[in-house]
């Protein structure tokens, strides 16, 4: 269980849909401070909400950022792209790329703000997933979110040591710029983080934030025909 009020919470890709909704919602919970942290950090209108230069990609800009954020207790790891570059073409330098966005990138996050998590108390990691972790209907960006699963639960497991809480946040389709030319049903960003911000102070690992979370996830145990009904298509 980890206390949102008076916590000190740091958001990668805090200029994106659910990025914005994660600083909104943690000063609407009494939150200290909110490092806003991006790319190309932007101006707030609360004083309670420190812009921060964090490119997840640059080891040197991660480190920077830990040692300005050093009273950090609960790390957001929101920031990532839905860029394609196939798991199956001859070149992987696309596929590179996002894993570099998407996987390395919390990791990198992640360790080095562990250090101060354990100083200030323990506090909490939220991995923003995705029902793509379990499916793989989106190629690259599918496999990196299944790998940043596996890393999650590796991470849950090490930082207890710590009195670090690790959270993954797994949902569909919701309402922000990467979904923006998708013609699809989409959660509303400001459910899915509140659903997130209650794991975190209820001590949860896990927050499936939707429907088609939660039945992806059950449905893990069927025979992979049944989960990829496309086999039997081409198949037949
Ligand atoms: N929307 C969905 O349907 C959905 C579903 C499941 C999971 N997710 C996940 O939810 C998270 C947030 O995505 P979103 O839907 O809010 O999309 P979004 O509006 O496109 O936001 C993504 C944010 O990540 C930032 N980012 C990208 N590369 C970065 C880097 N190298 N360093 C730091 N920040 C970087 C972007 O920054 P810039 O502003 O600088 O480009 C952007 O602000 C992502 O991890 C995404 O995979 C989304």
């Amino acid at each position: 269980m980890t206390d949102i009020k008076d916590a000190v919470v740091l958001v990668t890709g805090a200029n994106g849909g659910l990025g914005r909704e994660f600083v909104r919602q943690a000063l609407e919970r009494g939150a200290r401070r909110v490092y806003a942290s991006a790319r190309t950090p932007r101006e707030w209108d609360d004083a309670r909400v420190v812009p921060l230069e964090l490119d997840v990609t640059d080891p040197a800009s991660v480190a920077a950022a830990a040692a300005r954020a050093d009273d950090v207790t609960i790390v957001i790891n929101n920031a990532g792209a839905a860029t394609q570059g196939s798991l199956t073409s001859a070149d992987l330098s696309g596929a590179r790329e996002l894993f570099e966005v998407n996987f390395w990138g919390p990791l990198e996050v992640a360790n080095a703000f562990a250090p101060a998590l354990k100083a200030n108390g323990g506090g909490a990691v939220l991995n923003v997933l995705s029902v793509l972790s379990w499916i793989a209907l989106a190629d690259t960006y599918s496999a990196t979110k299944a790998a940043l699963w596996s890393a999650t639960n590796t991470q849950r497991l090490q930082l207890a040591e710590q009195g670090t809480q690790v959270v993954a946040l797994h949902v569909g389709y919701t309402d922000t710029p990467m979904t923006a030319r998708l013609d699809v049903e989409k959660n509303d960003p400001a459910d899915v983080v509140a659903q997130a911000y209650d794991g975190i102070a209820e001590g949860s690992y896990e927050v499936l934030a939707d429907d088609v979370s939660r039945q992806v996830k059950a449905a893990l145990s069927s025979p992979v025909a049944a989960m990829y009904p496309a086999l039997a298509a081409s198949s037949s």
